[in-house]
């Protein structure tokens, strides 16, 4: 086992591409804040220079220019769902291995009234199996966006709570060969930038796209 772990390390070595996937719901997969990352990171030359593939087993839509849309946002999916049917595990095996992970995920299971404990538990199960498909992944985790749905009166509430407790999960499951990274998406970001109250607008993903850029940058 270990010698395949470090087998893998080193393969991933030589193919010298650094992995990028998006991972949620719709939040994530149905927008053009990737293609805006995209194509902030192809202006500035990393892309090139890092040799930076996003990878995942969904495609985004078209936004206008073509970029490397590959993700893995589900849309409508709730983390615990994805965590208690091991479904990261099962996407892994058919792209290569992330070196990096941005993961924005839990809106949906607020929504459907999860608490925030079970949502941080789905995190770290995600986590372990993030890890066993590469031992030096890199984890980005957002402190979610608001939610200003009328089906959900006290989502935004959860929205804090859940987000309040990010930093010491993170602490806690952070390592130094795999650290985990928090994003805060949710600072500043103005309720009226969404569709329906959840979804980024224009200039949502904007917003969006540019935290996860300078969050990213000093890491690649
Ligand atoms: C990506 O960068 C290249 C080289 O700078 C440029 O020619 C191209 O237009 C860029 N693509 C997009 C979609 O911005």
């Amino acid at each position: 086992m270990r010698f395949q772990l470090l087998l893998i390390s080193w393969l991933a070595a030589i193919s010298n591409a650094l992995n990028i996937m998006s991972l949620g719901d719709s939040i994530v997969g149905s927008g053009c804040w990737q293609a805006i990352l995209w194509q902030r990171l192809n202006s500035t030359g990393l892309l090139q220079s890092k040799k930076i593939e996003f990878v995942g087993t969904l495609h985004s839509k078209q936004c206008g220019f073509a970029f490397d849309g590959d993700n893995e946002g589900h849309s409508d999916q709730l983390v615990t769902k994805v965590a208690e049917q091991n479904k990261v595990s099962e996407w892994l095996v058919s792209v290569e291995s992330p070196d990096m992970v941005l993961m924005h995920f839990g809106t949906y299971d607020l929504l459907a009234q999860v608490s925030p404990k079970r949502i941080l538990e789905a995190y770290t199960t995600i986590v372990e199996q993030l890890r066993k498909s590469n031992i030096y992944v890199k984890i980005f985790v957002a402190q979610i966006l608001p939610i200003h749905s009328d089906a959900c009166w006290n989502c935004n509430i959860k929205v804090k709570r859940l987000n309040d407790q990010i930093p010491s999960w993170a602490s806690r499951l952070s390592k130094g060969d795999s650290p985990i990274y928090v994003v805060d998406q949710y600072d500043g970001y103005p309720s009226r930038n969404t569709i329906g109250g959840i979804l980024p607008d224009e200039l949502g993903d904007e917003l969006f796209a540019r935290k996860w850029y300078h969050a990213i940058v000093p890491h690649l």
